[in-house]
């Protein structure tokens, strides 16, 4: 059983449930409203983030803010690594957190960078980049928060007072089909969930739970 990274052993290792969707879908909001049901449940889980709160996300956030430059490339690379990081960190790594029990939720794992960064680059060289954190950790499942592009846009614009590189309404239509591409590339080796997101906040914590809670 090599499907899911957790695979000897079941039981004893945490789960890794990792939230995707474009900007604006509402990915952070129910990563916490997933969070405060872990709490209610009594399961023992780390929520976290990409791009992270460490050196080389603080960097990737610089970048996004349009307060430094870099070639798509480099910012692809710079996830990436970043990406290693969130896994292997000494101090804080989320990979030895899911060996030693803990269940980890991400906001983002490696399927933002094959939505992002396809859109400019071939999605087999960014699968690629990332090989190292797809053999480290897969996620026991990747929850999808499917909104459409135009009501995320209306959510951003309503909420937030600068908008980020990848915030233009066509970019987000271009990711969320790039999102599906992969999906449909890796279904073979990933195991990922679709929610319809552009209910109400309820309505989408519900399925979200409704989809997390039968791998717990
Ligand atoms: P993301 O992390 O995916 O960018 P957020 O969780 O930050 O999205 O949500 C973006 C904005 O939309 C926030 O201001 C949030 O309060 C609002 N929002 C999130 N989910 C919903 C929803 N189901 N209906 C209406 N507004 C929402
Ligand atoms: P995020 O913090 O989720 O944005 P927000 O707080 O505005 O919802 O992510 C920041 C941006 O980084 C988002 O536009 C997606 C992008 N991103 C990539 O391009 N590649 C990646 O690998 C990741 C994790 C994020």
């Amino acid at each position: 059983m090599e499907r899911n990274g957790q695979q000897t052993e079941q039981g004893r290792k945490g789960k890794f449930i990792a939230l995707e969707g474009i900007d604006g879908s509402g990915k952070s909001t129910q990563l916490r409203l997933l969070a405060d049901r872990l709490e209610k449940e009594n399961v023992d889980y780390h929520m976290t983030m990409e791009p992270t709160e460490a050196p080389i996300g603080a960097m990737l956030r610089q970048i996004l803010r349009g307060k430094m430059k870099a070639d798509n490339r480099v910012i692809a690379a710079l996830f990436a690594a970043d990406r290693l990081d969130h896994l292997l960190n000494e101090e804080n790594g989320i990979a030895a957190k899911v060996e030693n029990g803990t269940t980890v939720i991400t906001d983002r794992y490696y399927f933002s960078s094959y939505a992002y960064h396809s859109v400019d680059m071939p999605m087999e060289w960014v699968i690629q980049v990332n090989e190292q954190s797809a053999r480290i950790l897969r996620p026991t499942v990747t929850v999808f928060i499917d909104v459409d592009p135009d009501t995320a846009m209306e959510r951003i614009l309503r909420n937030r007072e600068q908008q980020e590189l990848y915030e233009k309404r066509s970019r987000l239509e271009a990711v969320r089909k790039k999102y599906l591409e992969a999906f449909d590339r890796l279904k073979e080796v990933e195991r990922v969930v679709l929610v319809d997101g552009n209910g109400s906040l309820e309505q989408t914590a519900e399925a979200v739970w409704k989809e997390v809670a039968g791998f717990l």
